[in-house]
């Protein structure tokens, strides 16, 4: 499984569907992916949330107008507490690949391929449907059409993870109006931890497109990395182009932040800075399921903001993993398998249910609240001084 790309075996089918993305129409304008660009380039807080992986079961209208309205709400609690305007950007309409660390996975005696999200195979765990399909590349841009027809006029961007090289660059073409190449799949495109290596070809892809890019940013990635992906992502420092997603776990998110963002800040970076407080948080259950605790993510979260606080840089955003129905998944305190088995839907990661994720927008809204409660100090003040002069 070399750079994370599916045994597709078939390679001949694997040309015929590249061929088929390659004719098909651009499923985001370039003119929506600039307008994002511009949003991006603006001091706005940006809420990226959505699925781990979305399926094109749940891919409903019903189902969207729910992921589009958790959302929408995350997104007016942050800034109703902070004030700062927000761009939401959804982990939707196309968050279709997972690299997964294990290729194979086993099942009372049985081994599998692992589930690589549904542009490559299905979740059930069966031999023929755990076979990567290259046609399945072709029925995710299809599905990501109809779910950008659900979302229309919603003010959600949409972004997935560039995984798939077979899926994202049949869909890169030059722009008729600036010459430039866009990936028309989403309107922002990130790399995942895995496949961030800066000599790597997921980055060297990110670097030929026009599209605004996010880089997830793990435990392990050193200052010398995060500078030269700058140096190939945003080599001319250009605002709404970049944002690194940092995503080191609580006990180490303070010092790991901390380091990276004073060198953010001491060389001049224009690039956002996220907070993922979810991937470097992930347990197994006694049961074996896959869980993380609410209390651990918040406390990333707060570590997140302290570092960015200590070091000047302003908090660019929130990554979240969510769901617009009340699953199980995360657990408040205590790895609890019970309260696990009473509503686990994920098909990957577990996610946030609309209570935990209002709770953790509001943490985060009042972490940026100060400077909002200094200005209407002095708002306060002002008027009440204008008033004693009159
Ligand atoms: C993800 O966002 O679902 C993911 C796989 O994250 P990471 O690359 O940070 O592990
Ligand atoms: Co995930």
């Amino acid at each position: 499984m070399r750079d994370y790309q599916p045994d597709w075996r078939a390679e001949s089918e694997v040309r015929r569907a590249r061929g088929t993305l390659a004719r098909a129409a651009p499923l985001v304008p370039d003119s929506n992916i600039r307008e994002l660009h511009a949003r991006l380039a603006e001091p706005a807080f940006l809420v990226h949330a959505g699925d781990c992986a979305e399926t094109f079961r749940d891919n409903t209208q019903r189902s969207v107008a729910k992921r589009v309205s958790l959302l929408r709400t995350t997104s007016d609690v942050i800034s109703a507490k902070c004030g700062r305007s927000v761009v939401t950007v959804g982990r939707i309409a196309g968050q279709y690949a997972k690299p997964r660390s294990a290729p194979l996975e086993r099942r009372a005696g049985i081994t599998m391929p692992s589930y690589f999200g549904d542009a490559v195979n299905d979740a059930d765990f069966s031999s023929a449907k755990r076979t990567p399909d290259p046609w399945n590349l072709v029925r995710a841009y299809e599905h990501s059409g109809k779910t950008l027809s659900y979302l229309d006029g919603s003010g959600v961007f949409t972004s997935h993870e560039a995984l798939l090289l077979d899926y994202e660059e049949p869909q890169t073409r030059h722009s008729a109006d600036d010459g430039r190449l866009y990936d028309h799949s989403a309107h922002l495109l990130w790399i995942g931890e895995r496949t961030r290596s800066p000599a790597g070809p997921h980055i060297a892809f990110a670097a030929e497109i026009a599209n605004p890019i996010a880089v997830k940013i793990g435990p392990t990635a050193t200052l010398a990395e995060l500078l030269s992906l700058h140096a190939v992502l945003n080599p001319d420092n250009i605002p709404g182009r970049l944002a690194f997603i940092f995503r080191m776990g609580r006990e180490r998110a303070y010092d790991l932040s901390h380091a990276l963002l004073t060198c953010i800040a001491a060389e001049g970076l224009v690039d956002r800075v996220l907070c993922d407080p979810m991937h470097g948080n992930t347990v197994v259950s006694p049961a074996g399921v896959k869980t993380r605790v609410v209390a651990e993510i918040e406390e990333e979260l707060r570590a997140f903001f302290s570092a960015c606080n200590d070091t000047g840089v302003v908090p660019g955003g929130l990554h979240l993993e969510v769901c617009s129905d009340d699953v199980s998944e995360c657990v408040e305190t205590n790895v609890d398998d019970t309260y696990l088995a009473t509503n686990y839907c994920s098909v990957c990661d577990p996610r946030l249910n609309p209570e935990q994720t209002l709770h953790l927008a509001q943490v985060a809204g009042s972490l940026m609240a100060p400077q909002r409660h200094f200005s209407s100090w002095l708002e306060a003040t002002s008027i009440s001084t204008a008033r004693a002069g009159t």
